[in-house]
Formats: C-alpha cells, sequence, structure tokens
C-alpha cells in the first residue's frame, strides 16, 4: 500500500493556483525528492501533505487516513527550513521539544533522543545552547527532534538550502545512514540537483507555478550510499537528467530563478 496517496488534489490561494490537479503515489519507505524553480508551490504542496494547509479539491490520504488526522496522530513529523531552536533550551532540551509538547511520556525517550543525537554527531554539544551551534549543528538538532516522533512519515522542506556547500554535502551522507534501513517515508524538498539524486530513490520534477510533476525520475543508484556516490557516472547521468527535465519545464516561462 501506497503511503501516500494524492487525487486530482489541488490547492489556490484566492484566484492563485498553486497546485494544479496533482495525481501521485508515494510507496511506504521510499526517498522522494520534489524539486522545482522558487515559487512554484513545493512548500505549499507539502503543507497539504503534512495536514498544515487544507487542499482545495481532491483527496490525500497518508496511510490511509486525511493528512490532518495523520497529523494529530503523530504519522507525520516535518523539518523546516530553518531548524527554529528554542534560543534559551540546551541542544539535549531542544531535541526533546517535541517529546516534552506532546507529554508522550515514555520512559525510553531520553535514552532514545540522546542515542539519535550521538548518531549525528552531538554527543559532546548536548549542554550546549543554539547560538554556540553552527548552522549545519542547529539543522542536526532540528532532524533529531523530528525524528524523536518515529513519525513513518518525514517531510523536510528545503532543510539544507541555508547551509554552505561543504556541510550540505556532509549532510547528506548523514540524512543517508539515519534514513537507510529506517523504513521511514522521506518527502524532501529542494532546488539542488545534486542534493535530490545524492538522497532520493525518486525525484520528482515540478513545472513552474502552479505546480505539477513534469519528469518522475527513478534514481538506480545502489544503497547504503556514501558520498563517493557523486563521482559514480550514473550519478552524473542522472544529475543531468533531472537538468534537462526542470529546464524542459521552464522553457516558454518567464521563471528563471
Ligand atoms: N498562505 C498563502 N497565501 C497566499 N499565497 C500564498 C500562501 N502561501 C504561498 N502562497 C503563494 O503560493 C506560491 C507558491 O509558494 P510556495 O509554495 O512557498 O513555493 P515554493 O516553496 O515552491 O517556493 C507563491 O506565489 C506564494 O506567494
Ligand atoms: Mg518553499
Amino acid at each position: 500500500m501506497s503511503r501516500i496517496v494524492l487525487r486530482d488534489l489541488t490547492k489556490s490561494f484566492g484566484a492563485l493556483s498553486v497546485v494544479d490537479p496533482l495525481s501521485l503515489d508515494i510507496e511506504s519507505g521510499s526517498f522522494v525528492s520534489i524539486i522545482g524553480p522558487s515559487g512554484c508551490g513545493k512548500t505549499t504542496l507539502v503543507r497539504v501533505i503534512a495536514g498544515l494547509e487544507p487542499a482545495s479539491s481532491g483527496e490525500v490520504s497518508v496511510d490511509g487516513a486525511p493528512p490532518r488526522e495523520a497529523r494529530m496522530r503523530k504519522r507525520v513529523a516535518m523539518v523546516p527550513q530553518q531548524p527554529g531552536l528554542l534560543p534559551w533550551r540546551t541542544v539535549r532540551s531542544n531535541a526533546h521539544l517535541l517529546l516534552d509538547v506532546n507529554r508522550r511520556a515514555n520512559p525510553n525517550d531520553a535514552a532514545d533522543a540522546m542515542a539519535l543525537l550521538h548518531e549525528v554527531g552531538l554527543s559532546d554539544f548536548l549542554q550546549a545552547y543554539p547560538h554556540e551551534l553552527s548552522g549545519g549543528m542547529q539543522q542536526r538538532v532540528a532532524l533529531v527532534r523530528a525524528l524523536t516522533l518515529h513519525a513513518p512519515l518525514l517531510v523536510m522542506d528545503e532543510p539544507f538550502a541555508a547551509l554552505d556547500e561543504i556541510t550540505r554535502t556532509e549532510m547528506r551522507g548523514m540524512l543517508n545512514r539515519l534514513v537507510e534501513g529506517r523504513g521511514v517515508t522521506v518527502l524532501f524538498v529542494t532546488h539542488s540537483i545534486t542534493e535530490a539524486v545524492a538522497l532520493s530513490d525518486r525525484v520528482l520534477v515540478s513545472s513552474p507555478r502552479p505546480t505539477n510533476v513534469v519528469a518522475d525520475i527513478a534514481i538506480d543508484l545502489p544503497r547504503p550510499r556514501s558520498v563517493e556516490v557523486e563521482d559514480d557516472p550514473r550519478f552524473v547521468e542522472l544529475c543531468a537528467h533531472v537538468r534537462h527535465a526542470l529546464h524542459g519545464g521552464m522553457r516558454g516561462t518567464s521563471e528563471t530563478r
């Protein structure tokens, strides 16, 4: 059964049409990226899927439930573009935020959050405050905070967009290690071709607004993936494929961002 099903989904804000009738099936456990020009409606689309925004028409289901319900049952976790850490909380306490807010008193929670912090390389910074961390480290805390929910669907909206290239490359390696073998479905928004290909099982290329999928590209690179995959000729070929689809989709429009 597919984890995410969209049938003729549309979304508009007043007269502004942001998502065209869109039908899509996303398999359980797959890593799917959405790549498209700025302003095309990627954030809007994933916010609808994550249950943060109602659809205008059509159907969306996440694990067979409407997105709002899936969100309330903690079946969806979201990592936004800005880490959004609370400045007065330490790394450890920020990582715990969602567990605290949701009052999920599970005795394993603390150990679990700690294991995740260790996994992303933050063991030495548990008592540090957000202002003492680099952007990449802050984003790791935000990722851990989302993973503590153990939601089967993780939605990430350009989580690495504000980071420098070297840090982004590290984050790709870390994210691949974290999600491989966890069975979590990931919906990942990006406008980096390299990032989309390095991380995904499937890349959906969006047209300019209103968003629609102009290409659906299977990324047949082996897993587990390390950064070395980026030297593989097949990797380069797949990046070119995505780039052509992206620019083909933008032809005839004035959108060049
Ligand atoms: N809450 C809103 N009200 C009105 N317009 C919105 C709202 N959210 C987004 N939009 C508009 O929808 C379009 C797509 O935005 P967005 O989904 O953020 O694009 P992307 O994430 O691809 O850059 C933009 O033109 C934006 O101005
Ligand atoms: Mg966006």
